[in-house]
């Protein structure tokens, strides 16, 4: 027997690789955190016995998928915001909340005012809750900081959290998520361009610069700005886009090579066309539309222009649902699309909106990121909503949650 460590999953009803690629009776082997076969589970162990492996998951009658990859969270955050739903449903619009010095504004407050230990239990709490419901890569914004001092320790703890748990964590810096209160959008535009992202580069822990560009928030040409100065400094772009208006958001991130553009709410089929050319992810946010009671986004005119689509939880004090399997319902139920599709834009979809091309498929070559749901189908994860159907979840070869 070698020395490396093996995990065997056999038996399983299906293997669902990516997109419509399923192997019914199947198999998946992983050695020291990479995957090494795939296919007919008879197949497969007789190559590498059972018997050899380190650990053995017998999958008969459940489904095996890629873990989720949630590539647009803002799950780092203190606070309470449960009143504002409430609001909401009384009509409240958002944008309204926010100029009123609440949403964003007032988790700010709340994270200036916590430690890091208090921000770095939270996130570690959230991360075990999104691990239990199959999340294995995720991203999380900085954002709700609004000043240099914050938004550093808001990226120390991310990183910290990386460290400690075994989900990976990618770190965004999101210094123009909002306009601080009592501040103008050119100045902060300034600030963020001049003070926050020279102190982000130098601390060396956020890989992407992210920025709301919305009415009332940050214009297209400031968006820019932030943009290329993070790109300056060797962040890669990522764009909320369109999501209470139209403004060009979209237009933006194919502009200047985006990663991803996200949420896409109003965004129309010449958008689409920029983003898919352009080689950047739309990422869709059924959960957002969900929990505002607005319409969702139109994903068709990205899939007919080419574009891989992701769908992402974004979890996050007006969206608090850590659950990639229900942001897979809802893009089946909300936005029409068909559950191999909902979870290949959860799994493949989020791992390239967050440059990950080493996992969210099945595959020899991939990390051993992978999920063993407790029903026999991936139609099955959309299929059941309301309930955890997660049951064991495998992270670069390691069993880390069941
Ligand atoms: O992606 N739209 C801006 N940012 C978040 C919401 C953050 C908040 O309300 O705290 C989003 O939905
Ligand atoms: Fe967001």
């Amino acid at each position: 027997m070698s020395s490396s460590t093996t995990l065997v999953v056999h038996d399983a009803t299906e293997v669902f690789t990516s997109d419509d690629d399923v192997i019914e009776n199947g198999a998946v082997v992983v050695e020291d955190g990479k995957i090494v076969a795939v296919g007919r589970s008879d197949e497969v162990t007789r190559e590498y016995p059972a018997a050899n492996a380190d650990r053995v998951v017998d999958a008969s009658g459940k489904a095996v998928l890629p873990g989720f990859a949630d590539s647009h969270t803002h799950a780092l955050f203190a606070g309470d915001r449960s009143d504002e739903f409430a609001a909401k449903l009384r009509g409240k619009a958002y944008q309204d909340i926010l100029a009123e010095g609440g949403g964003i504004l007032r988790t700010v407050r709340a994270v200036r005012e916590a430690s890091d230990e208090e921000l770095l239990a939270a996130m570690l709490d959230r991360l075990d809750a999104m691990c239990a419901h199959g999340t294995t890569t995720v991203e999380v914004k900085s954002g709700y900081g609004l000043d240099t001092e914050t938004e550093l320790r808001m990226l120390d703890v991310l990183a910290r959290a990386d460290d400690a748990h075994p989900v990976d964590v990618v770190p965004t810096f999101m210094g123009a998520h909002a306009i601080p209160e009592g501040g103008d959008a050119e100045s902060y535009t300034e600030q963020v361009v001049d003070e926050q992202l020279p102190a982000v580069a130098e601390q060396g822990v956020a890989e992407f610069c992210d920025v709301f560009c919305e009415e009332g928030v940050f214009s297209v040409e400031q968006s820019r700005r932030v943009l290329e100065a993070g790109m300056d400094h060797g962040l890669t772009p990522k764009v909320h886009a369109e999501e209470f208006v139209h403004l060009g958001g979209a237009q933006l991130a194919a502009d200047v090579g985006a990663t991803s553009a996200d949420h896409l709410l109003h965004a129309d089929e010449s958008d689409a066309r920029a983003v898919a050319a352009a080689g950047v992810v739309p990422v869709f946010l059924p959960g957002t539309a969900f929990g505002l009671g607005a319409e969702y986004a139109d994903h068709e005119p990205f899939v007919e222009a080419g574009a891989t689509v992701a769908v992402a939880s974004d979890f996050n004090p007006n969206c608090y649902a850590p659950s990639m399997a229900f942001a897979t319902t809802l893009a089946c139920v909300g936005m029409g699309m068909p559950p191999a599709a909902a979870v290949t834009a959860a799994t493949r979809g989020g791992a390239l909106a967050m440059d990950r091309e080493d996992r969210g498929t099945l595959a020899p070559g991939q990390r051993g990121d992978l999920l063993v749901v407790d029903a026999p189908s991936h139609v099955h994860v959309p299929y059941r909503f309301g309930q955890n159907v997660v049951e064991t979840v495998v992270k670069d070869g390691r069993v880390v949650a069941e």
